[in-house]
C-alpha cells in the first residue's frame, strides 16, 4: 500500500488515511466536483472541506459518483467559526450533512474558536456550547471522530475542562518553516491529533529554494518534499490543488527524508505572515 493511502489511529480508535485532500479555495461547482472526483479516482480517501468553504453539496456528490463504498472515504467539514450558540450549531451540523448528502460525518470539527474578524476574542462559553452539539451527534453515530481547528492549548484546556470529551483532532496551520510548536507538543501530550492544514504553505512554500535544493537530492517537487516532511512529523497534510497532475504528484510519497536534511528543514523560516 502506498505511503498516502495508510491510516493513523485517533485515540477513540478511528483510523485516518494519512494525506487528506483540501478543498478550500476551491469553488463550488465544477470545480470542487472535478477536483475531488479526480482525487478520488486517484486512490485519495480523506477528502476535507467546510461548510464555510461553500462546496459542500459539490464535493458530496462528487463522493457519491465515484461509486467508493462510504465506508472506505473519510470526510471531514466543519462548524463556521462564527457561529457560537448550540441552537445555530445544530442548525448548521444538519446543514452539513444534507449538503453533503451522507449518513454521517467521520470528523466534524469547530472551524475557528473565534469568529475570522475577530480573531483572538474571548468565545470560551460559545465554544463549549458549540461543542455539546459535536458530543449529542458523536454520541448518536452522526459523527466518527469530534474535535477543533486553529485552537491552541488554553483553547483546547477549555473544553477538556467543561465538555465531557476530548477533542480527538485539532487541525491547523503547518508547514516547513511554520508551525505552532506549543500547540503540537500540547496536542502530543494530550494524545490529539494533529492535522495540517495549507501543507505548502498555499504555495508560498514551493519557491523557496532552500526547499528546492533539498527537493532536488531526493529528485522530488518542493510540493513532494513539503508533504513527506509533514508525514515523517507524524502529521496528516491536507494538501489542495485543481490540476490532476499535481494531485497524483502529491500521492507519490513514498521516499523516506533523512534526519540531517528534516533538521535542516526544520530550521528554515518561512512565517508568510512576516513577508508582506
Ligand atoms: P493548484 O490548485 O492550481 O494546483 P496548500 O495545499 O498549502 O493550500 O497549497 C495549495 C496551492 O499549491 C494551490 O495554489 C495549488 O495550486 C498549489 N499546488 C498544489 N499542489 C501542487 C504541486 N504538486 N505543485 C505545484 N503547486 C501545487
Amino acid at each position: 500500500m502506498k505511503e498516502f493511502q495508510k491510516t493513523y489511529n485517533l485515540y477513540n480508535g478511528v483510523k485516518i488515511p494519512k494525506v487528506g485532500f483540501g478543498t478550500w479555495q476551491i469553488k463550488s461547482g465544477d470545480e470542487a466536483y472535478n477536483s475531488v472526483l479526480t482525487a478520488l479516482k486517484n486512490g485519495y480517501k480523506h477528502i476535507d472541506t467546510a461548510l464555510a468553504y461553500g462546496n459542500e453539496k459539490s464535493v458530496g456528490r462528487a463522493i457519491r459518483d465515484s461509486k467508493i463504498k462510504r465506508e472506505e472515504i473519510f470526510v471531514t467539514t466543519k462548524l463556521p467559526a462564527e457561529i457560537k450558540t448550540y441552537q445555530e450549531a445544530e442548525i448548521a451540523f444538519i446543514e452539513s450533512i444534507n449538503n453533503l448528502g451522507l449518513d454521517y460525518i467521520d470528523l466534524y470539527l469547530i472551524h475557528a474558536p473565534w469568529p475570522w474578524s475577530e480573531i483572538g476574542k474571548d468565545c470560551s462559553n460559545g465554544n463549549v456550547q458549540v461543542y455539546k452539539v459535536l458530543e449529542k451527534y458523536y454520541k448518536l453515530g452522526k459523527i466518527k471522530a469530534i474535535g477543533v481547528s486553529n485552537f491552541s492549548p488554553n483553547d483546547i484546556e477549555n473544553i477538556i475542562k467543561n465538555n465531557k470529551i476530548k477533542p480527538m483532532v485539532n487541525q491547523i496551520d503547518y508547514f516547513i518553516g511554520f508551525s505552532h510548536e506549543d500547540t503540537i507538543k500540547y496536542c502530543k501530550e494530550n494524545d490529539i491529533f494533529i492535522e495540517a492544514y495549507s501543507p505548502l504553505g498555499t504555495g508560498y512554500l514551493l519557491s523557496n529554494a532552500d526547499i528546492k535544493k533539498i527537493a532536488d537530492k531526493y529528485n522530488v517537487s518542493s510540493a513532494q518534499l513539503a508533504l513527506r516532511y509533514l508525514l515523517q512529523k507524524g502529521v496528516a497534510p491536507l494538501p489542495k490543488s485543481t490540476h490532476e497532475e499535481r494531485i497524483i504528484q502529491n500521492t507519490q510519497l513514498d521516499f523516506e527524508i533523512k534526519e540531517a536534511d528534516m533538521h535542516y528543514l526544520e530550521s528554515i523560516k518561512n512565517d508568510p505572515r512576516k513577508w508582506g
